[in-house]
């Protein structure tokens, strides 16, 4: 009897199939899963990273809401073509604080891992105002309807503690303070000395501040989504990283 012949013996037998799948895929599973569980971290620390301030998580859940993921990625592979478009790949630190992550499937727009910081901000409310204004062949829909919407941020704190509980370590402080923070950022001439006692972490202050959207009167879901496009990327000084293999 051929190796074939034994072979058809299985395929020709439903349950026998069914068990010989299920221990196949069962050493595979535990080939992948077992090693995870001696691992001290799967995730490598990096300096810099800082949960949101509560005007940027208010920007994040305006991107969620208006569906950017479903043409912008915020996930740069280790690959050449992608690090030479835009800049060094994604670590998996960059992430930590995401709930849910917003890495992405699809890119129709470009990634936004690393956009902070690339423009300014009147470029940014200007392209999400009228995105063929700048970029005569974009199909990006307008967003201009979030510089005449005011921000709702009285349950920010709320939103805080949610994101606490699946595991970001906001403090009581940050908790408490959550509206308050969010009109110290969005402000211009604001005393942020409260803001910056809270989220200045490795001897760093490195949260975007003023007037985001060019209306001082008013704190608007522009202000939070520019906020919150400015920080992306920007928090992991890759000047003088060094990966943890090579520590
Ligand atoms: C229908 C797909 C689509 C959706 C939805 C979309 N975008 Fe875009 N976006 C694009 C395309 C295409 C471009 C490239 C052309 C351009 O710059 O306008 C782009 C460009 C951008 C850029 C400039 C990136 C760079 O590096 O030049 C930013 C920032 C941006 N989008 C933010 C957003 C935000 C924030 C949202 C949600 C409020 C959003 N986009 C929703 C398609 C989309």
């Amino acid at each position: 009897m051929s190796i074939l012949d034994k072979h058809k013996i299985i395929e020709k037998n439903v349950s026998l199939l069914l068990v010989g799948s299920l221990v196949v895929v069962s050493i595979g599973g535990l080939v992948e899963i077992a090693p995870l569980f001696y691992f001290q971290n799967t995730i490598e620390k990096v300096e810099g990273m800082r949960p949101y301030t509560p005007l940027e998580l208010a920007g994040r859940n305006i991107y969620i809401r208006e569906g950017c993921y479903a043409c912008h990625s915020q996930m740069i592979r280790p690959f050449r073509d992608e690090v030479e478009r835009y800049g060094q790949y994604s670590l998996a630190a960059e992430s930590m604080y995401d709930h849910p992550f917003q890495w992405g499937s699809k890119r129709t727009g470009p990634d936004l891992a690393r956009v902070g910081g690339r423009y300014s901000n009147e470029w940014q409310v200007k392209h999400l105002t009228d995105p063929r204004s700048l970029v005569p062949e974009s199909l990006m829909p307008k967003y201009g309807f979030l510089s005449k919407t005011k921000l709702d941020f009285e349950n920010m704190g709320a939103h805080l503690r949610a994101n606490q509980l699946v595991g970001v370590p906001y403090s009581a402080q940050q908790v408490e303070n959550a509206i308050a923070d969010v009109v110290a950022q969005a402000t211009t001439d604001a005393d942020i000395s409260g803001l910056e006692e809270r989220y200045t972490y490795d001897e760093r202050f490195s949260v975007p501040l003023g007037d985001f959207d060019g209306n001082p009167e008013e704190i608007t879901e522009m202000d939070a989504m520019v906020a919150y496009l400015q920080m992306l990327g920007t928090l992991v000084d890759f000047s003088t990283y060094v990966p943890e293999e090579s520590r």
